[in-house]
C-alpha cells in the first residue's frame, strides 16, 4: 500500500498531534504514525503543568474547550524548606500569566479525538517504522500497519516519536552533537485518591531528598519523592510512601498532607539530553525526540509544544511561497528556547534535591539560593517567567 501526504508525522505525543492539527489549520495534509495502540497512548500517565504559552495556543486553535472547563488555573506555587513554605506570586510577577494544571493525556484525548473527527489520519499499532531518503526532496516512511507494508512517500519527515523513537538515528553521526547530564537520582511518582492538601504546587527542599504535591482533580492527586534511580517500585510500600511524604513536607506550623488509597506508582529516571542540529535534509526532530529536561521545572510537554509550533510555521510558508527560510532556521530557531528550559530544568532540579555526594558546602549553596529566591522580589520573579514560560518568539 502507497499515501502520499505532504508530511509524515513518526509519534502521536504532544509534539506529533499538535503538529497535525497545526498543519490542517494551514491546508497541509499529514499521517500520523503511531507505535503503541489509542487506549495505551491516553492512559500513559505524564507531565501536568501547561505554560500560558501552550494553554492560549490550544484555545485559539479550538483545542481547549475541555481543558478550560476540567483544568485548574494557578496564580502561584510555594517553594517549602527548613519546614516553612514560601509563595511564588507567579501571576503578579509576570503581568499576569498563569499556569494550567490538566493532565498530558487528557490533553493528548482531546487532540485525537479532535483530529478523527476532522478527518485526520492517525494510525495507531504502526510496527517497524523505517525512514528512507531523508537527504532527498523525496523522503519515505515504511512500516507496517493491520498487517500491510505500508510506503508513505512525503515531501517533509517530522519526528515526533519521543527519546526511545527511531527518527533521530536518521540523522548521520558525524553531524550530530549531543550535550548530556545524567542525574544521580529519579522520581517516584503516585496517584493517589484524596481531597488537595493545598491550593496550588509545593516543591519541598528537605534533608530527606526533594518532595512535589501537584494535583490532578479535586478527588486525585499527584505527588512526586526524589528516589535512587535504580531502585524498584516494588520495594516502595504504600505506607513507607506516605511516611517519607509526610517526614519531606513536614512544616513547623503542623501543616497535613491528606492521605488516601494509592492508585498507581511507578519511578522514573531523570536527564537532560539535547542533539544539535535538529534538522537534517527533509527530517525534522520536534520535543523529547530532540531533548530531554528533569522533569522539575515542568517544561518537557510545554517544549514539544513551541517546537511544532515553528515547524508548522516554517512549513506553511514553503507551502505558500516555496520559502524555505524558516525551515532553515528551524534548529537555530528552536535552540534558543530549548537551552533556557535545559537551564532552568537543570537550575530548579539542582537548588531542590539532595545530591548523594554532596558535602556541608554544596547544602548550604543549595541554601542560600532558595532563601535569595523567596526574598528577592527579582529573584522571584525570574523563576516565575521562566515557569510560567517565555512567549514563542521569545
Ligand atoms: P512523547 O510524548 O514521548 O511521544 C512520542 C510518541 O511516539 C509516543 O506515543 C510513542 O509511543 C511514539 N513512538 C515512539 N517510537 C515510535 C516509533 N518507532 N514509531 C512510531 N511511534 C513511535 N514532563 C513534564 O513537564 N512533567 C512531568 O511530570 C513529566 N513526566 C514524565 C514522565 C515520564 C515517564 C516521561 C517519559 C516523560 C515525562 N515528562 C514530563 C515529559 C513529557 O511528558 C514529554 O516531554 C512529552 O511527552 C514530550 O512529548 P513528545 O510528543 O515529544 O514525545
Ligand atoms: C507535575 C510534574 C512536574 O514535573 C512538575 O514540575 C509539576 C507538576 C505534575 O505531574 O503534576
Amino acid at each position: 500500500m502507497k499515501m502520499r501526504p505532504h508530511v509524515g508525522i513518526i509519534g502521536a505525543g504532544p509534539a506529533g498531534l499538535l503538529l497535525s492539527h497545526l498543519l490542517a489549520s494551514e491546508g497541509i495534509d499529514s499521517v500520523v504514525l503511531e507505535s503503541r495502540s489509542r487506549a495505551e497512548v491516553e492512559a500513559t500517565i505524564r507531565a501536568g503543568v501547561l505554560e500560558h504559552g501552550t494553554v492560549d495556543l490550544l484555545r485559539d486553535m479550538g483545542l481547549g474547550e475541555r481543558m478550560q472547563r476540567e483544568g485548574a488555573v494557578h496564580h502561584g506555587i510555594e517553594l517549602r524548606f527548613d519546614g516553612e513554605g514560601h509563595r511564588i506570586p507567579l501571576t503578579e510577577l509576570t503581568n499576569g500569566r498563569s499556569i494550567m494544571i490538566y493532565p498530558q493525556h487528557e490533553v493528548l484525548k482531546d487532540l485525537i479525538a479532535a483530529r478523527l473527527e476532522q478527518g485526520g489520519r492517525i494510525l495507531f499499532n504502526a510496527s517497524d517504522v523505517r525512514l528512507a531518503d531523508v537527504a532527498s526532496s523525496q523522503p519515505g516512511i515504511h512500516f507496517v500497519h493491520e498487517e500491510q507494508q505500508v510506503e508513505l512517500q512525503c515531501d517533509f519527515i517530522a519526528g515526533c516519536d519521543g527519546f526511545h523513537g527511531v527518527s533521530r538515528a536518521a540523522i548521520p553521526a558525524a553531524v550530530q552533537t549531543v550535550s548530556s547530564r545524567t542525574y544521580p537520582f529519579g522520581w517516584l511518582g503516585i496517584l493517589m485518591q484524596a481531597p488537595p492538601s493545598a491550593e496550588e504546587l509545593i516543591y519541598a527542599y528537605s534533608e530527606r531528598g526533594f518532595a512535589l504535591v501537584s494535583t490532578r482533580s479535586p478527588e486525585l492527586q499527584r505527588m512526586y519523592l526524589q528516589c535512587d534511580p535504580q531502585d524498584e517500585i516494588a520495594n516502595w510500600s504504600d505506607e513507607m510512601i506516605l511516611e517519607e511524604l509526610q517526614a519531606r513536607l513536614a512544616t513547623t506550623d503542623h501543616w497535613q498532607l491528606r492521605v488516601g488509597p494509592i492508585i498507581q506508582k511507578s519511578i522514573l529516571a531523570m536527564r537532560s539530553f539535547v542533539i544539535e542540529p535538529m534538522q537534517y535534509g527533509r527530517l525534522f526532530l520536534a520535543g523529547d525526540a530532540a531533548h530531554i529536561v528533569p522533569p522539575t521545572g515542568a517544561k518537557g510537554l510545554n517544549l514539544a509544544v513551541a517546537d511544532v509550533r515553528h515547524l508548522a510555521r516554517a512549513l506553511a510558508l514553503f507551502y505558500s511561497n516555496q520559502q524555505t527560510e524558516l525551515l532553515e532556521v528551524y534548529t537555530q530557531t528552536c535552540l534558543r528556547r530549548v537551552w533556557r528550559a535545559e537551564h532552568f530544568s537543570w537550575w530548579m532540579t539542582s537548588m531542590l534535591h539532595r545530591f548523594p555526594d554532596d558535602d556541608a558546602f554544596g547544602q548550604r549553596m543549595q541554601r542560600s539560593q532558595l532563601d535569595y529566591t523567596v526574598r528577592s522580589p527579582v529573584a522571584a520573579a525570574s523563576l516565575a517567567e521562566n515557569y510560567v514560560g517565555l512567549p514563542f518568539d521569545w
